[in-house]
């Protein structure tokens, strides 16, 4: 396990234990009760179901849904459509279970329910489109890596041998950026990520960053640079911060943005001297 990975588990204990998450001592007898926004459609106007759910020892939100996908019935014994949601890897690796749980944006698989207040309100992520109930659309995430060239171009898929060696302190930053799951949590709190501002984003910042550090990935620096300077870019952040309160794999985002900023004023001083 990395330092960053031990770091991760003791802010996380640390924060719950500041946000009074402790352990409500629910008992195997108990009822969860649980409100979840739903929208039936792209095209439907949404509303909120309640539900009674029994509890389980250690129970997740997921768990939790499941249970409600299998016995559709809501708090009033009305029989209603089974839930719709998205997961994988049930361990906080691959994002795709990220929605708003009580107000904040979580993911599914790793928010026990003994450490949240009740009722649990459960809505999808506001930033995108809901396709069906907790189920969003979070391609425009991706178009936004694109934007920002996020991978490192090869020259063909045969094997040239070992890559360029870096520095211990660069691997390690790098490694930290490397975790983002695009969960679109950062997305959510960002104040300035909306239709009218048109900014691609915190995560898409950070991404940008780790793959100019890459000595390979740094032939495209101007590339994102010149990008990252469009009204889509770097401009649009307004510093709130949020974004790394939020996010569970802890990116260094503000830091990445601090360094892209700093490489952007190098690099528009390149442009004048022309
Ligand atoms: S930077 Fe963090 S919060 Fe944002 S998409 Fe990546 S993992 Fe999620
Ligand atoms: S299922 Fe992958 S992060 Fe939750």
């Amino acid at each position: 396990m990395s330092f960053i990975e031990i770091k991760d588990i003791i802010n996380k204990f640390l924060g719950a234990k500041e946000n009074g998450n402790k352990s409500n001592n629910l008992e195997k007898t108990d009822k969860i009760h649980v409100k979840i926004k739903r929208q039936d459609n792209i095209d439907s106007k949404p509303y909120y179901q309640e539900f009674l759910i029994p509890y389980k020892e250690h129970m997740n939100v997921i768990m939790l849904l499941m249970y409600i996908r299998e016995n559709p019935v809501d708090i009033n014994g009305a029989e209603v459509k089974p839930i719709a949601f998205e997961a994988s890897c049930l361990e906080e690796v691959c994002g795709s279970c990220t929605m708003v749980i009580n107000g904040k944006p979580r993911q599914a698989c790793s928010t026990l329910i003994e450490n949240l207040e009740q009722p649990i309100v459960i809505e999808p992520l506001s930033k995108f489109k809901v396709i069906r109930d907790l189920i969003v659309d979070r391609s425009k995430m991706f178009e936004g890596l694109k934007k920002v060239r996020a991978w490192v171009d090869i020259d063909g898929t045969y094997d040239k041998g070992p890559g360029p060696t870096y520095s211990q302190e660069i691997q390690q930053i790098r490694y930290a950026l490397s975790r983002c799951m695009t969960c679109g949590a950062c997305l959510e709190v960002c104040p300035q990520y909306n239709d009218i501002t048109n900014f691609v984003g915190p995560y898409a910042l950070a991404q940008a960053y780790l793959f100019n550090l890459h000595p390979t990935g740094k032939n495209f620096e101007k590339y994102r640079l010149s990008y990252l300077i469009s009204k889509e870019g770097i401009a649009n952040c307004g510093n709130a911060q949020l974004c790394v309160q939020v996010c569970p794999k802890s990116i260094p985002i503000t830091d990445a943005i601090a360094e892209l900023n700093g490489s952007i004023t190098k690099y528009l001083l390149t442009l004048i001297s022309k």
